[in-house]
C-alpha cells in the first residue's frame, strides 16, 4: 500500500497502478475509518481493479472552526485498517497540498446546496462538492464510492457529476448500523454515555416512519410523528426533519404515494448527528 501527500506524487503513483488500463476506484474520506468507509472499500475493490482512499479533514466544509478542531483523527489506526483491506494507494494531503492560498474557485450545487441540512450548516455542501472535484481531478477515478447515510450528500455529488460532465460513475453504499441501530459516524465517539444511548431515537423514529408509510400516510402526518417521537427524548436537540423525493430532494406534499427519504438530524450534547431511510409504500 503506498501512501502519498503531494498531488504531483499522487499522479505519478497512480500512473503506475493503471498500467494496461485497470480501472481505479476512490474511495473519499476525512479519516477516522470504521466499518461502514471500509464497506465502501470493498464495493470499490468488487468495481473495480486499483482502489485509492483520500484521508483529507476538508476545512471549507465546516462552518464552525471548533468542529474542524475537534474532527477525530486516527491516522496509524487507519493506515492499518486500509493495508488489511488491500487498499492500493492512500492520498493523505495537508491542506496546502490541496488549496492554494489565494484559491478562487468554487463548485456549488446552487439549490441542492441551500436547502435542508444545506441551510442548518451554510457553505457546507459547497465545501464538499469543491473538495470532492478537487479529489476527482487530482485521483481521476472511474468510480467513487460515497455512503447513503450522507444522503444530501450524495445527491449533491451525483447532480455535480452530471451537471458537469464529469467522467466518474458514482456509487452509493448502504448505512451501516451499530447493534442498537445507531447509524455508525466517525462522530459517534465524541457522544457521552448518555447521549450515545439516546442517539438510538434516531433510528427509531425512522423505523416509525417506515412503518407508516407502508400503511398509508401523508407527508404532514410522517413529520409530526418523526419529529414528536426525537422531541420526546430529553437528551435530543431536534434540527431538522425532512422528507422529499429521492432523487431531486424536492419537498413533497399530500398522501405518500411513492418513495420517499427521509433525513433527519440532531444535536446530542451538542453533537450534530444525521440518518435517513428511504420508504416506499
Ligand atoms: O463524507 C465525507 O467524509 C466528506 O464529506 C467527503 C466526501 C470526504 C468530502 O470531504
Amino acid at each position: 500500500m503506498q501512501t502519498t501527500q503531494t498531488v504531483a506524487e499522487t499522479r505519478a503513483a497512480l500512473a503506475t497502478l493503471r498500467e494496461g488500463g485497470k480501472r481505479l476506484g476512490l474511495v473519499p474520506t476525512m479519516g477516522f475509518l470504521h466499518e461502514g468507509h471500509l464497506s465502501l472499500i470493498r464495493r470499490a475493490k468488487a468495481e473495480t481493479d486499483v482502489v485509492a482512499v483520500s484521508i483529507f479533514v476538508n476545512p471549507t466544509q465546516f462552518g464552525d472552526p471548533k468542529d474542524l478542531e475537534k474532527y477525530p483523527r486516527n491516522t496509524e489506526g487507519d493506515l492499518a485498517l486500509l493495508r488489511a483491506e488491500g487498499v492500493d494507494l492512500v492520498f493523505m494531503p495537508e491542506v496546502a497540498d490541496v488549496y492554494f492560498a489565494d484559491a478562487e474557485t468554487i463548485v456549488e450545487t446552487t439549490r441542492l446546496a441551500n436547502m435542508m441540512h444545506g441551510a442548518v450548516r451554510p457553505g457546507h455542501f459547497r465545501g464538499v462538492s469543491t473538495v470532492v472535484t478537487m479529489l476527482f481531478n487530482i485521483i481521476q477515478p472511474d468510480v467513487a464510492v460515497f455512503g447513503e447515510k450522507d444522503f444530501q450528500q450524495l445527491a449533491v455529488i451525483r447532480r455535480m457529476v452530471r451537471d458537469l460532465h464529469m467522467p466518474v460513475e458514482i456509487i452509493g453504499g448502504p448505512t451501516l448500523r451499530e447493534a442498537d441501530g445507531l447509524a455508525m459516524s466517525s462522530r459517534n465517539v465524541r457522544l457521552g454515555s448518555e447521549d450515545r444511548a439516546a442517539a438510538v431515537v434516531l433510528n427509531r423514529a425512522l423505523d416509525l416512519a417506515e412503518r407508516m408509510v407502508r400503511e398509508g400516510t401523508t407527508i404532514a402526518a410522517l413529520k409530526a410523528a418523526v419529529a414528536a417521537h426525537i422531541e420526546a427524548e430529553p437528551r435530543a436537540l431536534l434540527r431538522a426533519v425532512d422528507i422529499c423525493a429521492p432523487d431531486s430532494l424536492e419537498e413533497l406534499a399530500g398522501p405518500v404515494t411513492g418513495p420517499v427519504a427521509l433525513m433527519i438530524s440532531a444535536e446530542f450534547g451538542g453533537i450534530l448527528l444525521i440518518d435517513q431511510r428511504v420508504a416506499a409504500p
